[in-house]
């Protein structure tokens, strides 16, 4: 009856998770859908807790010092983070995700009683789980160490191809090897771990450049898959579905960046190391176009149809209020505004979206790259607001260049295109961008917030 009840319990957190995960697809719903995930969660770790053990003994203590030790971390992290560190955070969130499924295996391995036949359906998933779990831990770090720019590609150089192979084949061994003998050594298992850590450094590493999204989307799904593993490891549904759901999630959003990174997975895995800063696209002597705040203010004031392209700077400069107000006043004097959002700018995946519905944004105002291409053409004015990678048109020219093959916003199709950045400094990829030399280009250097501010105060002086 015990057993009954709790099924049904976690069948109705599994229920949350569902219809939170769906009603995370639109903006207006995603609040209510994170709120009732969150419900389902707490619902399951309170029935898991309350759950007797077969042995009776439920470990309290133990618990309520992790419950308490995480809480005061995460609260101490949520509270100081920026805005702008939100990617590498949740990059760190998902490998603890992984150190988790790899701490549970170790624990169950541990616990493995004496006697009992190796080569079993348990022990094989144990095994797995343990090296997802480690590839998604250590994976992860290295992609928080790109994201924050310590770990430039320059300064991490990639294992060969066959040192990975080696690699793999011998934590396939040695796991094979372990499950063959009459008892568990641990030994081995110790080397499983240690192989497969390092083999998670050694997979994240080459994947460089323009390819992070793939990556940290990759990772995501392990730690789902991970999760899902120790789901079955203890045969609690409630994990396994969860699990399932995020790994399918991220196996879905692996599948979109590949799209808007116009490449396949496993040529984004095996394809080789993208260094930063290899393309042949130079400055050489070419000198941009500098704009003033009074020209760009008549500009837009007398514009007809004018499309903002957001990017990472918009994030770093926490503009996204001010750029709705620029909208709201433009509008205002009869001009259409609109974003055009790539599907990786920023360091997130859908990082511009957030940040726009955070400022009120309405969402039909917002473009995806195709429909944003075929509007340049017929777009007086563009503003990339703190963008640069994903508006280079290297990726459409220059081979030697990381990003090429990448689909762009093809801004230089519009007949006015203001560049607003602090200086001439390239974006994540490294790279100079042919599109600040462009004819009908003008940079309007300062920080993207104070340069719109300066904009709308021009504005209303013209
Ligand atoms: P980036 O190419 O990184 O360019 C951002 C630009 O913003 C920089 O050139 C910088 O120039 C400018 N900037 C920085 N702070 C600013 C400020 N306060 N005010 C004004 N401008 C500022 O950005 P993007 O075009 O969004 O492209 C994203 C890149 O990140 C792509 O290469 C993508 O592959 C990669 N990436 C994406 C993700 C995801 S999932 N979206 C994850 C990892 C990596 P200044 O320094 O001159 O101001």
């Amino acid at each position: 009856m015990e057993g009954t009840i709790t099924n049904f319990i976690y069948l109705i957190c599994i229920s949350l998770f569902i219809i939170g995960l769906k009603k995370l697809s639109s903006p207006d719903s995603a609040r209510t859908g994170n709120l009732l995930a969150a419900a389902g969660m707490i619902g399951a770790l309170i029935v898991t807790l309350i759950t007797p053990l077969p042995d009776g003994d439920n470990n309290y203590p133990w618990i309520a010092g992790g419950i308490l030790v995480g809480t005061i971390i995460g609260l101490v992290a949520a509270k100081k983070i920026k805005m702008t560190a939100m990617p590498e955070m949740v990059s760190i969130f998902n490998g603890l995700g992984g150190a988790c499924a790899m701490l549970l295996s170790i624990v169950e391995f541990y616990n493995h009683p004496s006697g009992e036949p190796l080569l079993s359906g348990q022990i094989i998933t144990t095994f797995f789980a343990l090296f997802v779990g480690s590839i998604s831990f250590t994976g992860s770090l290295v992609a928080y160490g790109k994201l924050d720019g310590f770990l430039r590609d320059s300064l991490v150089p990639p294992a060969p191809k066959v040192v990975n192979m080696l690699l793999l084949l011998i934590i396939l061994t040695v796991s094979v090897y372990t499950m063959l003998q009459p008892e568990l050594n641990f030994t081995y298992i110790m080397v499983v771990l240690i192989l497969s850590l390092i083999y998670g450094v050694t997979f994240v590493t080459p994947i460089g450049g323009g390819d992070m999204p793939v990556v940290i989307s990759l990772l995501n799904s392990f730690t789902g898959l991970g999760a899902a593993l120790a789901g079955l490891i203890y045969g609690n549904q409630v994990m396994l579905v969860g699990g399932v759901l995020v790994g399918a999630a991220g196996t879905i959003l692996t599948m979109l960046m590949c799209k808007a990174m116009n490449r396949s997975l496993l040529n984004v895995i095996v394809g080789g190391f993208t260094v930063s800063g290899g393309s042949t696209a130079e400055s050489g002597d070419q000198v941009a176009k500098v704009a003033t705040y009074a020209d760009t203010a008549i500009m837009l004031k007398y514009a007809q149809k004018v499309m903002v392209v957001p990017g990472y700077g918009m994030a770093v400069a926490q503009a996204q209020h001010t750029v709705h107000d620029l909208e709201k006043i433009l509008e205002a004097e009869g001009v259409s505004l609109k974003y055009a959002i790539h599907p990786v700018a920023g360091r997130m995946p859908g990082h511009m979206n957030v940040l726009l519905a955070e400022a009120d944004v309405p969402y039909p105002k917002l473009l995806d790259l195709d429909e944003a291409n075929r509007e340049f053409p017929s777009t007086d004015v563009v503003l990339v607001i703190g963008a640069n990678d994903v508006v280079n048109p290297a990726a459409k020219t220059d081979t030697a260049s990381p990003i090429y093959g990448m689909p762009i916003l093809d801004v230089e199709q519009a007949k006015n295109v203001i560049v607003l950045k602090r200086s001439m400094n390239p974006g994540y990829a490294g790279i100079q961008n042919q599109l600040f030399f462009g004819e009908r280009t003008r940079m309007l250097f300062g920080d993207a917030k104070s340069s719109i501010s300066k904009l709308i105060e021009e504005m209303n002086n013209v």
